[in-house]
């Protein structure tokens, strides 16, 4: 794979950054043809931030403004403006606790991917396994979807499905939703970078065809 090919990938994030090192780690064992060149975080001290320097990515602090839901104005221009001068053609939200809204989508239309840990339109909203684990349901998983103005409500990509045990607590259940996160979100960007999934401004094309 050359550069030429690759996607350049911008990652969002407020946590630990599990999903994160997933998709750097396949795409530096050139799983994926994506370049993550660019990490940023609302949260001064977030995991995410700390992993992508350990992988000498560039990785910002960007404060989120006045709000605590979503983005103020002024910030969601600076992350705009941060995640254009890196040149991202995909922006992947991994774990931002913040609602991304018009000048964000605008700037880049269809090209913000967000995972939720349940099996969308089921549970949207926090804490979804918890809320699968109090509903007694029977399977619950992830979803991979992108993102529009509403909340978790974005067309869905990818899933995976996540079966509740009789033993589960709300935590064991959690753990193994983002075991299976770890696989989708790289699976699900491998497909967009491999042009198998339309991404506005990215050709459709059949993989097999590349240089
Ligand atoms: C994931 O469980 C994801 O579903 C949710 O936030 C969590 C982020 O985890 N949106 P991490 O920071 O990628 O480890």
């Amino acid at each position: 794979m050359t550069d030429r090919q690759s996607i350049k990938v911008g990652v969002v994030g407020s946590g630990k950054g599990s999903n994160f090192v997933a998709i750097a780690e396949a795409a530096s064992r050139n799983e994926i043809p994506a370049d993550v060149v660019l990490v940023l975080s609302d949260v001064p001290d977030a995991g995410i931030l700390n992993h992508a320097r350990k992988r000498g990515i560039e990785a910002r602090y960007i404060p989120p403004g006045k709000f605590r839901t979503r983005l103020d104005e002024a910030s969601e221009e600076l992350y705009i403006q941060a995640l254009r001068q890196a040149g991202v053609e995909l922006v992947v939200l991994a774990g931002f606790m913040r609602i991304i809204k018009g000048a964000f989508l605008r700037a880049f239309p269809r090209r913000i991917l967000n995972i939720h840990p349940s099996l969308l339109p089921a549970f949207p909203g926090l804490q979804a396994w918890r809320q699968a684990w109090e509903h007694g349901v029977k399977f619950t998983g992830c979803t991979v979807h992108f993102v529009d103005e509403g909340m978790d409500t974005g067309p869905i990509i990818g899933q995976r499905v996540v079966p509740v045990m009789s033993g589960d607590t709300p935590e064991s259940l959690h753990e193994r939703i983002q075991v299976a996160e770890r696989e989708l979100y790289p699976a699900v960007v491998a497909r967009i970078a491999f042009g198998t999934i339309a991404c506005e401004g990215r050709r459709t094309f059949d993989p097999t065809q590349r240089a």
